[in-house]
């Protein structure tokens, strides 16, 4: 495995022509999720939020589709469908992160469902109708949703304007020394999505491995000067902060939001750098299964990596997003 060097930041090109302003996110609700959607109904003049998939992962479905329910309604975006998805992976066993994101997926934090409930269409289904309408999909849970909607129509790799995923490690992991959360949960469907799918080269998968999204993390005094100087939603952010125990990052001084990275990369592409590589995923039963394997020497590149990221610009400008919930 080559691993990425670790150049000078340097900003990606402006934002490629490839992003839609139309976005819709698959996720597991799930603490940096709630973030993630957040951070997008945040943005309503950068990007549309045109409709919330759920999937098993940190916790259970039923809960994290309950969960999105309750984030929009924290975000005031009562407006956005929230669909759910598939309950378990293609093939492994349900595996969660409920000691990560607590039991309810909120850190404890309890909020109301508020209005709309749960949409009738399967979330694959959702996928499947938003790729036919050009979005841009960001996929921030374990893969299942996606390798279905794949799997039933394959031509989703040309429908879906981007697809951006955080997912997977080049030289780390975070439930196996080798393999991330999102990539070991399903490591069939992430094969299915980023080795045995044939993707257009100008618009290749966009990949969010855990060397990127450890580049930024949320200290304790930005959580409680986020508390401090927003209202409602923000204080709700900082609670919900307050219950996230990843051991990983506990011992860098901060608290990871990998997804909401993923959908920064939508709306600030200059706040993030990214290599083309060849990506494989190992789906054996081995130590080293989920591990997603970069090569950044490939003639025949499968995704676009993320390998830098503006840490205290992200940081800033999330939480100035993220305070102009509560004007
Ligand atoms: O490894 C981090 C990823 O796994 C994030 O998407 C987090 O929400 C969990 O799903
Ligand atoms: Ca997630």
């Amino acid at each position: 495995m080559t691993e990425p060097q670790s150049a000078p930041f340097t900003p990606s090109p402006a934002a490629p022509s490839t992003v839609s302003r139309d976005i819709v996110i698959d996720c597991d609700p799930g603490i940096d999720d709630a973030i993630a959607i957040l951070l997008a109904a945040a943005c309503p003049d950068r990007v549309r939020l045109s409709s919330i998939t759920a999937t098993h992962g940190n916790v259970g479905l039923a809960l994290t589709a309950r969960n999105a329910c309750k984030v929009r309604a924290l975000a005031g975006r009562p407006d956005v469908p929230v669909h759910a998805g598939c309950p378990r992976p293609l093939t492994a066993r349900v595996h969660d992160a409920a000691h990560i994101h607590g039991g309810n997926g909120l850190g404890g934090v309890e909020l109301p469902d508020g209005e709309g409930g749960i949409a009738a269409a399967h979330g694959v289904d959702t996928l499947i109708a938003e790729g036919e309408r050009g979005r841009t999909l960001v996929a921030v849970g374990p893969l299942t949703n996606v390798a279905v909607a794949l799997i039933k129509r394959p031509d989703m790799a040309t429908r879906w304007r981007r697809l951006v995923i955080m997912g997977g490690g080049v030289a780390t992991g975070n439930v196996t020394p080798a393999a991330e959360f999102n990539i070991f949960t399903d490591p069939e469907a992430a094969r299915t999505v980023l080795t045995t799918t044939d993707w257009p080269q100008a618009a290749r998968p966009v990949l969010f491995p855990l060397d990127a999204t450890h580049q930024a993390l949320l200290s304790p005094d930005w959580i409680a000067d986020l508390a401090a100087s927003g209202g409602a939603v923000c204080r709700t952010v900082a609670a919900m902060l307050g219950g996230y125990e990843t051991p990983s990052t506990a011992a860098r001084g901060g608290k990871c939001v990998h997804d909401a990275m993923a959908v920064a990369w939508t709306i600030r592409p200059d706040l993030f750098e990214a290599r083309a590589a060849r990506i494989d995923v190992v789906t054996d039963s081995g130590a080293s299964r989920g591990r997603t394997v970069a090569d950044f020497t490939s003639r025949e590149p499968t995704a676009d990596i993320v390998t830098g990221v503006d840490a205290p610009a992200f940081t800033g400008w999330l939480k100035e997003r993220l305070v102009s919930l509560d004007a």
